[in-house]
């Protein structure tokens, strides 16, 4: 058998990986580089709330997106999913044509990583169609190529991150956090939120601030800790671009949250609960306020893109 058929899939063969939302439990943004990102220091932590990416033998590469904002999802090579299936299939040296299904649990444009997320789940779910072999190291090189929130993604759990987002290193972390997370209508541009910082700062060279606190929290699974320590240097240009989010940091604040944080660029808010009923009572409350879209309660840290079919 050559290479290519022993790449080709059994007809009717597909996988599907299940894949987390992540938010920034800090995100210290420093200066913005030649290369038009920022320096960042980050703790990421991944969410029980996910999105699925199905591949299967197709004659030519097909996308369908369904669920949560579907309509808002490009089809087309500017999906990063899409170019996650190019970059395996140029690896592996066979032809990209699956039919890729994206179903979005993630909302779109939140500040959830949901594309980074689509492209790290296609990133596995080709490798295992093709039986590709890619190991990790090969696969976080493509995912770090993709975005920079794509390998966290792949990675899952709870984790340091510096570079641009895209290289991460283990912590300790301990416990297990209840979240609400508030959805807003319509997204916020990364770009653009990223744009709105540099012209609140004006030309300071900053360093990306320290995480610390929030690494302390985690290690001693401290939630109240975690709440205080909660930090997005991302989040005053975000409520510049969208003022009404004070609105829901402040309920959240009034029904007890231990803590409250726009996710990354925004516009989701993220409440940390003491506990999952506290979780529940926040969640129960927050749509009669009329503050947000819509309401869903997640844990933290769970596991990155696994196969959900093997
Ligand atoms: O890497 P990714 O494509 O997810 O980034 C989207 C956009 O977010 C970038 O084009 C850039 O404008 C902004 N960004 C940044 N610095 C980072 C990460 C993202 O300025 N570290």
């Amino acid at each position: 058998m050559d290479d290519a058929a022993a790449l080709r899939p059994a007809l009717g063969a597909q996988v599907v990986v299940r894949v987390p939302a992540k938010i920034n439990l800090h995100l210290g943004v420093g200066r913005r580089r030649a290369d038009g990102y920022h320096e960042l220091t980050t703790v990421f932590q991944a969410l029980s709330l996910y999105d699925e990416v199905r591949v299967e033998p197709a004659a030519a590469l097909e996308v369908h997106v369904r669920g949560e904002g579907a309509d808002q999802v490009p089809c087309s090579d500017d999906n990063l999913a899409v170019q996650a299936v190019r970059a395996v299939a140029a690896l592996a040296g066979c032809s990209p044509a699956v039919k890729l299904t994206i179903r979005k649990g993630i909302p779109v444009a939140g500040g959830l990583a949901g594309g980074s997320a689509d492209a790290a789940a296609a990133l596995l779910a080709c490798d295992a169609l093709w039986g590709a072999g890619l190991d990790r190291d090969t696969l976080g090189r493509l995912a770090a190529g993709l975005g920079s929130d794509v390998p966290f993604a792949l990675h899952g759990g709870t984790a340091l991150a510096t570079g641009r987002g895209e290289r991460l290193s283990a912590v300790l972390a301990r416990g297990s956090y209840h979240w609400v997370l508030a959805f807003a209508h319509g997204g916020l541009s990364t770009p653009a939120v990223y744009a709105e910082l540099d012209r609140l700062r004006g030309c300071a060279d900053l360093q990306p601030a320290r995480a610390d606190q929030v690494l302390a929290a985690l290690r001693s699974a401290d939630a109240a800790a975690l709440g205080r320590a909660l930090s997005n240097d991302l989040e005053p240009a975000a409520l510049a671009l969208r003022p009404q989010l004070r609105r829901v940091l402040d309920a959240g604040r009034d029904l007890g949250a231990l803590g409250g944080i726009v996710c990354g660029s925004g516009p989701t808010v993220a409440l940390l609960a003491r506990s999952n009923a506290a979780a529940l009572k926040i969640a129960a409350a927050l749509p009669g306020l009329d503050v947000c879209r819509t309401v869903r309660r997640a844990t933290g840290p769970v596991a990155g893109a696994r196969i959900a079919n093997g």
